[in-house]
């Protein structure tokens, strides 16, 4: 608690800019777009007491240089650069939350949205009682010219009816990355959301504890200028996850459905490996050893590419966490095995006591591999 003296002493001097709006401006290699953003939000919002907050993930282009470069000239803008950490929604809401400011938007940092639209949004939230503004590709004034080829386009539709069966309000533009709210609300709402992928819009409207009054506005999806999309299949994974995360009611987590899936991949892997072998005339016993190898191998690669995608080990942590990996797995098969054989000598069955040394197995290993091998930040 402040005491009246304190709250005094560290009164704002009067220059002080407080902002109304926070834009928070989520950027990967945007190092061209970083200036012209700044630019265009500045032409855009006259008479707005605005900040821009971009927040990058430690991009190799170096655009945090270029953001901060600009901040120390403009104190509107500032730069949270993100390390050891990837991920559009989960830098989305750090934006957010480092802001004060009543009102937040969210926009692309490669100028595909319409930043002209930013005025009216918050008018909309300041007037017409929204608590989200979503500017629509889809609604009346939208266009989505910006999405780059047909499938990108047919990706889009697949996935804005797939969400349209969970969302509480119908929108025409769900999948959009451009939106703007209240802060207080999402303050609220931000430890219920899951933060993976590109999705935070959804993520949002599928979080709140009430349904919000969300009001649509249409804008124009421009087509990149500069730098590249950072759309991959493993984005669109992560989307489907966030769907059942949500449909679950996050009672499993998102991380563990990914580990166990890996291990079945595994699994398939593994029996494939050892039937090639077997039939190629190898023992038995060095079959079975190169299908485990290989099996493990996989594991860890898909688990650290996809599993772990935000915390990724590379270079020598790479090789550490492998080791790491196989030791941890191996204990996981000693107590799978263990437990299953207990189990069968003291019933009949094969079925459970199988897959309960698996299950075991399988917890033990994403257990130790959440806590040991892939360690946030870890150095
Ligand atoms: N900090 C951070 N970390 N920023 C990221 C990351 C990341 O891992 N991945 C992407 N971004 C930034 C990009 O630099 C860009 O400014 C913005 O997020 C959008 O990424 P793009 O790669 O340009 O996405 P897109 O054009 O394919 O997709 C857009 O369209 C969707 C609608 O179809 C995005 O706006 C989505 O948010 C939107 O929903
Ligand atoms: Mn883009």
């Amino acid at each position: 608690m402040l005491t009246g003296s304190e709250t005094q002493s560290q009164a704002a001097p009067a220059a002080a800019h407080a902002a109304e709006l926070s834009v928070i401006i989520p950027c990967y290699n945007e190092r061209g777009n970083v200036g012209p953003m700044v630019a265009q939000l500045a032409a855009a919002l006259g008479g707005i007491a605005w900040e821009a907050i971009f927040v990058d993930d430690d991009s190799p282009d170096g655009t945090s240089d270029v953001a901060r470069a600009i901040a120390v000239t403009d104190p509107r803008v500032r730069c949270i650069r993100r390390i050891g950490r990837r991920g559009l929604s989960s830098a989305v809401i750090e934006g957010i939350l480092s802001s004060s400011a009543k009102y937040f938007a969210v926009i692309d940092g490669d100028r595909q949205h319409d930043e002209t639209r930013l005025p009216e949004m918050l008018r909309m939230l300041r007037e017409d009682g929204a608590d989200v503004v979503v500017a629509s590709r889809f609604a009346d004034g939208g266009d989505a010219a910006g999405l780059s080829s047909a499938w990108r386009y047919r990706l889009s539709t697949v996935g804005i009816s797939l969400v349209h069966k969970l969302l509480p309000v119908k929108l025409t533009d769900p999948m959009s990355g451009f939106f703007a709210g209240r802060r207080d609300l999402f303050e609220q709402t931000a430890p219920s959301l899951t933060g993976q992928g590109f999705k935070i819009l959804l993520d949002y409207l599928l979080s709140t504890k009430t349904p919000p009054v969300v009001r649509e506005i249409g804008a124009t999806f421009r087509p990149r200028v500069e730098g590249e999309s950072k759309l991959s299949i493993l984005v669109i994974v992560q989307f489907g996850a966030l769907l059942l995360d949500k449909l679950f009611h996050g009672m499993v987590p998102l991380r563990f459905m990914s580990f166990a899936g890996v291990g079945f991949v595994g699994l398939i892997i593994h029996y494939l490996v050892l039937m090639l072998s077997l039939s190629s005339g190898i023992t038995f016993g060095l079959a079975q050893t190169g299908a485990t190898l290989v099996a493990m191998l996989t594991n860890f690669q898909l688990n650290n590419a996809i599993t772990y995608r935000d915390m990724k080990l590379k270079g020598s942590r790479l090789w550490r966490g492998l080791v790491e990996f196989m030791l941890v797995c191996g204990i996981g098969a000693a107590a799978n095995i263990g437990i299953a054989r207990m189990l069968y000598y003291q019933n009949d069955g094969v079925i459970w006591p199988g897959l309960l040394g698996a299950a075991i197995g399988l917890v033990w290993n994403y257990a130790v591999s959440s806590t040991l091998v892939w360690r946030a930040r870890r150095r």
